[in-house]
């Protein structure tokens, strides 16, 4: 009586359920099964993206030959701004409120949602995403 006992104390259930005559699929084993490397979700970076060229002489761009002149530019979801005659900054264009990408406004220092008129300064220490850009003649280049 007492082995039966022992035995039943220590046995994994799987065992002591066979031994009864349930079937069960299941492991003895405590151990963790290690997660496979391409599982691991910690571990996984953003892959950074390729800088973004643009041509200047393009006529989307006119309004960026001015220092102030800015826009929208949707296809790649920027707003441009002419700082002076060699820095063109860019910002992510999605509102840091609720992510609305096509309502901008610019009043010559900071740039207003029309979604809620929450305004934004036009500095990268700002709450816009800005990147960095680089002028090479007529080509800005943006590092997204
Ligand atoms: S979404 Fe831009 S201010 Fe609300």
């Amino acid at each position: 009586m007492k082995n039966r006992r022992t035995f039943l104390k220590t046995a994994c259930k799987p065992i002591v359920l066979a031994a009864f005559g349930i079937p069960i699929l299941e492991a003895c084993s405590t151990e963790e099964t290690p997660e496979s490397s391409t599982s691991s979700g910690s571990q996984s970076q953003a892959t950074p993206k390729e800088p973004l060229q643009i041509d200047l002489t393009s006529s989307q761009f006119l309004d960026l030959e001015v220092v102030g002149g800015w826009i929208n530019y949707r296809d790649e979801d920027l707003l441009l701004i002419r700082i002076s005659a060699n820095e063109i900054r860019a910002f992510d264009n999605s509102c840091p409120h609720q992510g609305n990408r096509d309502r901008w406004s610019f009043d010559g220092s900071k740039f207003t949602c029309g979604y809620h008129n929450n305004s934004y300064s036009n500095s990268c220490s700002g709450s816009l995403t800005c990147y960095t850009t680089e002028i090479d003649g007529t080509i800005l280049t943006v590092n997204l």
